[in-house]
């Protein structure tokens, strides 16, 4: 049921309407969702040799996924569709610094876009979550500022790009993996990444990565439209959770051999489609499609077996975790059916 408002407008602005709350919250799901990306593919890339500074921008992504989760139900609850659509993200700079610097910038715009739609809304519920929101932000910034600190950078040094990156503003955002050149520039990220993609076993570990991503989105978007509350608690906190742990798992494998983790899907949502919505049908759907990753587990192991010398060293034994989660995850999508 709409929220309706008990926050008085301002005089003299008009009262904002419930679609233009749903489209502002829509963008912020787009800049969430695009942080959440950005902040992981840093930590694989900045790697163990930075102490704990990756595990600390997992950290943060887990807000970030904490925020999009809030905004996706504020979302349906206001009528309207909880968009999976992603702002641009960069992928890579010149130095671990660029990237802390990319991130610096990426909460900045974050501050920025809250306390417009802060200012915008006139909603007391939805003004009270962007501002919780709008703390986290200012807190992320510090953090991202503290590590350029400890690493000897510039922590107020600004990155040049204007208009891309998460939080862009852009109603249809193209969704592009970017990345800063020597000179500072936004260019189109390089997924090649010195040839080691040709590399057989990453090849298939991004294309894993990518149905990980894939499934996480799905699942997600039916829990916050799906109409049975017991489905929607299970899609969140049992099912994407694991396989976020499966995609995370995989990229650091990936970024351990030195090449890029891809996590580019269609974003036009037309993936969105592919299930149904109805509970007991999605439930039917989500079985053959852990049935499908689970076969797909299968053929990984074999290959890293094979490659295991190239492979990072732990990647055998996180595939048969993941290959005993398969199974799990199967049974348990059917026991959810006989409920
Ligand atoms: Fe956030
Ligand atoms: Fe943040
Ligand atoms: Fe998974």
């Amino acid at each position: 049921m709409p929220y309706s408002g008990d926050d008085m407008p301002i005089q003299g602005q008009k009262a904002i309407t419930n679609e233009e709350i749903v489209a502002l919250l829509q963008d912020d799901m787009k800049g969430e969702h695009a942080a959440i990306i950005q902040y992981l593919q840093h930590a694989y890339k900045i790697g163990e040799d930075a102490g704990e500074v990756p595990s600390e921008i997992e950290g943060i992504a887990r807000d970030e996924m904490r925020h999009f989760r809030w905004l996706g139900e504020l979302v349906v609850e206001f009528g309207g569709d909880p968009t999976m659509l992603r702002d641009p993200i960069f992928l890579d700079g010149p130095s671990t610094l660029d990237l802390l610097a990319l991130d610096v910038d990426a909460e900045q715009r974050a501050i920025d876009q809250y306390r417009d739609h802060i200012q915008a809304i006139d909603n007391h519920k939805v003004k009270t979550y962007l501002k919780r929101i709008l703390m986290d932000e200012i807190f992320h910034q510090g953090k991202f500022k503290d590590f350029i600190g400890e690493m000897g950078g510039n922590p107020e040094r600004e990155v040049k790009n204007e208009d891309t990156g998460p939080w862009n503003n852009d109603p249809n955002p193209p969704s592009q993996d970017l990345e800063l050149n020597e000179q500072g520039d936004a260019v189109p990220a390089d997924m090649k990444d010195e040839g080691r993609d040709d590399h057989p076993l990453v090849r298939m570990l991004n294309s894993r990565i990518r149905q990980e991503y894939e499934t996480i989105l799905i699942y997600l978007h039916q829990a916050f439209v799906s109409q049975n509350p017991e489905q929607r608690n299970s899609l969140i906190s049992d099912k994407a959770v694991w396989h976020m742990t499966h995609m995370g798992t995989i990229g650091e494998a990936v970024a351990g051999m030195d090449a890029q983790p891809d996590m580019e899907l269609d974003f036009n949502q037309k993936f969105l489609g592919k299930a149904p919505v109805e509970p007991h049908q999605f439930n039917r759907w989500a079985i053959s499609r852990e049935e499908e990753l689970d076969k797909i587990t299968g053929e990984l192991l074999a290959l890293s077996e094979l490659h295991g010398k190239d492979a990072d060293e732990d990647l055998v034994s996180d595939l048969k975790r993941i290959k005993g989660h398969g199974k799990f995850q199967v049974e348990q999508f059917k026991f959810d059916e006989e409920k």
